[in-house]
């Protein structure tokens, strides 16, 4: 037991390719939503882009041996797809694979499992030109890319997560723009939603071997009401719907929720693809979960929707999200580790037998690097509540494998460009040294307790 926790569970930290690798015009990786987005004025907050960021396509041997040495025996990356197949859709490119293998081989080496995310947020551009996830090739082209990229690399990467946060691809990406590929399209989100879990399922499909491990990460959180009112219950109704129920619910159960088809206008456009659903939930092996904070909403006094308007909550674009006075981070994100038992409990309750990680968990704050240290107490203090949390969970009985720090290192976080540090490692942009912090030396000390 490491301090409670058996033997056999995971401890990583995770990545994505676009926050962390730079080197977006290498070895043949082609543009992809990401680049395009940043390099527009006034999207990313301080004005910075991918380009470099932690310069991890060539650092990332030393990246690697940093995550071991903090005892961390997985890392979570995920692969860029314009690296593999730089235009989306068509044959590999040879160079991107190679770089997957080499960093897969890094990691094996020093005793570390790699989990390899298939995607995380970096569209080629040319599929977004044609429509992107609103339209149903896109998925169909994910299947070939995860054929392609699993079928080159399986023998080094046994564990395998589809999709990161289609929430956010949905309805940042799609419902209110503030992400990639920036396209508000209020309720239109939601195909969005379906294209990108059909990708999933045909990925599944198409990837699916005994040998391996394959499952989806979600970013599912409790939404609780404001106040007993039938106005803010029925808000929190909407948001959980949205948030929570549209994902688990086709993944899980097999079918989409009605009342949300129902509120966001889009059940006749879902009547018609309800064959695909047979695909989307085809058996997981493990669900990842991304869990930062809880949400807290309320009813306004007029209108609950606003049809047509760019929103992340079609059909309650009115609802408001509520300060319960929680302490926050410096994302704004109020504190509450009991959430994260709360979500993992409805999953466990939907899918009882169902493997489930804590794929992310972490917190940005406005670290210093004093003296070649990072003093960063309350990171340290966010991550051993989570962990409690997880420690009890297990001990209950609940099938949780492993628990994925985000992140392995600062890097760019997408919107808020590289003004937001979630890192257990402080990474200086200027040199590209990494400097562990104290709450990275507190979980090295905890693992080998
Ligand atoms: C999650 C993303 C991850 C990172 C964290 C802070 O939503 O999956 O890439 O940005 O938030």
């Amino acid at each position: 037991m490491t301090n409670g926790f058996p033997p056999g569970f995971t401890w990583g930290a995770a990545t994505a390719s676009y926050q962390v690798e730079g080197a977006v015009s290498e070895d043949g990786r082609g543009p992809s939503i990401w680049d395009t987005f940043a390099h527009t004025p006034g999207r990313i907050v301080d004005g910075t882009t991918g380009d470099v960021a932690d310069d991890h396509y060539h650092l990332f041997a030393e990246d690697i041996r940093l995550l071991a040495d903090l005892g961390l025996k997985a890392y979570r990356f995920s692969i860029a797809w314009p690296r593999i197949v730089p235009t989306g859709s068509g044959a590999a490119n040879p160079a991107g694979l190679d770089f997957y293998r080499r960093l897969a081989e890094t990691c094996l080496e020093y005793g570390v499992t790699p989990y390899a995310t298939l995607y995380h947020w970096d569209l080629p551009q040319p599929l977004e030109d044609g429509g992107g996830w609103l339209v149903r090739d896109t998925a169909e082209r994910f299947r070939d890319y995860a054929a392609i990229t699993h079928s080159g690399l399986s023998d080094v990467i046994t564990h395998w997560i589809t999709l990161n946060e289609p929430w956010c691809s949905t309805f940042l990406g799609y419902g209110n723009g503030e992400h990639a590929p920036g396209r508000p399209s209020g309720a239109d989100a939601l195909k969005a939603a379906h294209h990108l879990l059909l990708g999933h399922g045909l990925a599944l499909e198409a990837i699916r071997s005994p040998e391996g491990s394959y499952g989806i990460a979600l970013n599912p959180a409790p939404i609780h009401a404001a106040s007993d009112s039938e106005a803010d219950r029925d808000a929190a109704r909407r948001i959980d719907g949205l948030r929570n129920r549209l994902f688990l619910e086709p993944l899980l159960v097999g079918q989409y929720p009605a009342d949300v088809l129902e509120d966001t206008g889009m059940a006749s456009w879902f009547a018609d693809f309800a064959d695909d659903l047979a695909a989307i939930s085809a058996p997981l092996d493990f669900m990842g979960v991304n869990y930062y904070c809880p949400t807290t909403v309320a009813a306004p006094d007029g209108p609950i929707s606003s049809p047509g308007t760019p929103s992340t909550q079609p059909g309650s674009e009115n609802v408001v999200a509520v300060d319960t006075g929680l302490p926050k981070t410096q994302m704004g994100w109020p504190i509450e580790a009991k959430g994260l038992r709360d979500i993992l409990v409805t999953i466990n309750k939907l899918a009882p037998e169902l493997p489930l990680y804590v794929t992310e968990n972490g917190a940005a704050y406005p670290d210093e690097l004093v003296d070649g240290a990072v003093a960063d107490v309350e990171r340290q203090a966010y991550l051993e509540q989570h962990i409690s949390v997880c420690r009890e969970l297990v001990s209950e009985g609940l099938p949780l494998k492993g628990y994925f720090a985000w992140s392995l290192m600062d890097n760019f976080e997408w919107a808020f460009g590289f003004s937001r540090r979630f890192g257990l490692v402080y990474v200086d942009y200027e040199t590209q040294q990494r400097t562990v912090k104290d709450s990275g030396r507190w979980l090295q000390r905890f693992l080998s307790a």
